[in-house]
């Protein structure tokens, strides 16, 4: 019988990208799920396949009491709520970053510590390691020197997040699982032009004809994507089976230089304008990749299913429906990309 099976679990930011994947897992596998979204920036569209299985609440977990509210009788809270943005709005709000963060990290461990949960997942980011980290990049490098500077206030705040949560495990009897997921993206994903994520913004700009295609940085710098469905089921697989307060990557070992990714996403799209990398605006890390060894050993084998071909597709198709729906927010051009 599946692990989840009856079990009351509650879901922040469930009405999020990555979060609405994983209610639609966990329902699937027989849960009894219960989502907590301000929807500042989820969608009830992204839950309307499981809108009849799950309760909702539209609740803003920066209040304390509200948080109290939702823990009630759960057996598991899986805290994926997040201030989550671009690269752009991360570097120029990192006060708001930090602080956003910091408080719906520890309102919800607590409420869930106070409420009595069995068992807890902190969501942490790759954001946290340093810019000079291995690569791939093993968990162990999460201490060392400091999260990326464009993304500071963001990457202090999880590092922080890690910490208290670890200290919830040593002090109480809450059992806690931890992740730090890699770029995700997949259909879902945001294409606000001022807070969308690399692929998004790209997509978007290939779309409406800028002319050059204009990326931050020299091109060459490296990233993995994952497909957010895949994250959802690490997520799922990681609060399973380890619940050690220990944090375990969620990526791919492969990574993609942004040039490539440019070039397949033009390719897909059709539209072949030429790309001018401006080497005066930052491009964050270098290269990144993920070592998932403890992924692997710890779920029993777990690897990302969703290719990067099959996932670009998904999302050019998704963004397309958006377009028919003008469901887009605005049609500036401004010329970032996202950081995660
Ligand atoms: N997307 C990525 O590439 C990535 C990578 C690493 C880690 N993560 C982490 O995964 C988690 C989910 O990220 P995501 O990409 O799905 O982001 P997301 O923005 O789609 O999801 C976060 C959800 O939290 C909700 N939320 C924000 N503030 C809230 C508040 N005050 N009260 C209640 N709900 C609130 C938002 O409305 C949203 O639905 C986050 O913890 C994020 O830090 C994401």
């Amino acid at each position: 019988m599946s692990f989840w099976r009856n079990k009351k679990v509650l879901v922040t930011g469930g009405a999020g990208f990555i979060g609405s994947y994983l209610v639609e897992d966990l329902v699937k596998e027989g849960a009894i799920v219960t989502v907590a979204d301000n929807l500042e920036r989820g969608k009830l569209d992204n839950l309307k396949k499981v809108s009849k299985n799950i309760i909702f609440y539209i609740t803003d977990l920066r209040n304390y009491d509200n948080c109290l509210k939702v823990c009630k009788n759960q057996d598991l809270v899986m805290n994926l709520a997040a201030k989550v943005t671009g690269i752009e709005y991360n570097r120029t709000h990192q006060r708001d970053m930090f602080e956003s963060n910091m408080t719906l990290q520890q309102n919800v461990l607590k409420a869930a510590w106070e409420r009595e949960v069995q068992r807890f997942l902190q969501v942490s980011t790759a954001c946290i390691y340093p810019n000079d980290a291995a690569v791939p990049t093993c968990e162990n490098e999460g201490t060392r020197g400091e999260p990326e500077p464009t993304n500071s206030g963001y990457g202090w705040a999880k590092r922080m997040g890690e910490r208290l949560a670890e200290y919830y495990a040593q002090e109480t009897k809450m059992e806690i699982a931890m992740v730090r997921p890699f770029n995700s993206y997949g259909a879902r994903d945001y294409y606000d032009i001022k807070t969308s994520h690399v692929i998004p913004a790209l997509i978007r700009k290939i779309h409406i004809g800028q002319n050059p295609v204009e990326v931050w940085g020299s091109g060459n710098q490296s990233r993995v994507f994952i497909h957010a469905r895949d994250v959802a089921s690490g997520m799922k697989l990681v609060t399973e089976k380890y619940a050690k307060a220990d944090p375990v990557n969620i990526g791919h070992d492969q990574d993609i230089q942004i040039r490539e990714l440019v070039e397949k996403i033009q390719n897909i799209m059709n539209i072949h304008n030429p790309v001018f990398y401006n080497t005066k605006m930052p491009e964050g890390y270098p290269r990144r990749a993920a070592d998932i060894t403890k992924l692997k050993s710890v779920t029993g084998g777990f690897i990302p299913t969703v290719s990067i071909d099959e996932g670009l597709a998904e999302s050019i198709e998704f963004f397309k429906e958006m377009l028919k729906e003008n469901a887009l927010l605005d049609t500036n051009l401004a010329s970032y990309y996202g950081s995660e």
